[in-house]
């Protein structure tokens, strides 16, 4: 075992992550493993019970939602407390637009005393499946996914500084009118879901669900309204028994971006092929 070894072993690594398809935790494991085992720590959980106070790198790992970072990402980060001169880094998962994901961040670190050492935006199969199909293909993209995810963990582990990209200008202009209103009425995505005869009421849509949205009643899911949209529910369900259809506020919305773009109509339900529904418990 190298030195640099033996000393990567006595360090506190710790890593959080949102995720609901898998490929932000797909990206934190590959970069726990190259830390020579960070320790994994789901969103879900409370904050005030982490300890990254003594820690000597902290990293962040979540998807892009509407242009920014899920909410429950930035409630987390904002509760946690951390060592300000820890390494810290910043990966996220997203498709085409990053937009302000990293700036929201890197206040909140700010807001600290902290800043992000290292950030990189690693780009995925889309996971709104209910939307518009997984895109670019799974085929084309996963093996792409994984060498980018691998390249981001070899830089964190060489402790390499990158600064975070900032939001483009037209992004900014465009944000109040293309995602201000989705974000407006995203906790009430989950009155789109329901279950069908499959539904067996085993629980694991509670426990894969990032923000703990949903509680079994009756030996069915019922959604509380706190959805980020994530879909984890519905992918990971092994019955296929969730299903969905277009909330109100969201057909009130008028014609969704997914058309408007000309996306195909035709679903799959998405995730990860290296994370099960387990690893998110
Ligand atoms: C509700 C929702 C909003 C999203 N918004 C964006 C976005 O604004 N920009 C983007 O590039 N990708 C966006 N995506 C795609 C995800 O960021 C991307 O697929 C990510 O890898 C999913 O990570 P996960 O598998 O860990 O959940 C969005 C996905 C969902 C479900």
């Amino acid at each position: 075992m190298s030195p640099h070894s033996v000393k990567g072993l006595y360090m506190k690594k710790l890593i959080f992550f949102f995720s609901g398809t898998g490929n932000s935790l797909r990206a934190a494991r590959i970069i726990s493993e190259a830390l020579e085992g960070a320790e994994l720590i789901n969103v879900r959980n409370d904050p005030t019970e982490c300890d990254a106070k003594d820690a000597d790198v902290i990293g962040f790992v979540c998807p892009v939602y509407e242009w920014d970072i899920p909410g429950r990402m930035k409630e987390f980060m904002t509760e946690l407390e951390i060592n300000p001169d820890a390494y810290i880094f910043m990966v996220a998962t997203y498709i085409a637009v990053h937009g302000k994901a990293f700036e929201s961040a890197a206040r909140i670190l700010a807001s600290k005393g902290a800043r992000l050492s290292y950030a990189r935006a690693v780009r995925c199969v889309a996971s709104q499946c209910i939307a518009y199909p997984p895109f670019p293909p799974e085929k084309l993209m996963v093996p792409l996914m994984e060498k980018s995810m691998r390249k981001t963990a070899s830089e964190i582990a060489g402790r390499r500084l990158r600064k975070y990209p900032h939001m483009s200008w037209i992004t900014r202009s465009l944000f109040p009118t293309m995602m201000l209103p989705y974000l407006n009425v995203e906790h009430e995505y989950d009155k789109g879901f329901y279950t069908d005869t499959r539904c067996t009421g085993c629980g694991t849509c509670m426990r894969v669900c990032p923000t703990k949205n949903i509680v079994i009643e009756n030996k069915k899911p019922m959604w509380t309204h706190k959805c980020h949209g994530c879909n984890a529910c519905v992918v990971y369900c092994p019955a296929k028994a969730i299903q969905f259809k277009t909330p109100e506020a969201y057909v009130a919305l008028g014609t969704p971006i997914s058309r408007r773009l000309g996306l195909p109509e035709k679903r799959k339900r998405y995730h990860n092929p290296y994370i099960k529904a387990r690893d998110l418990f």
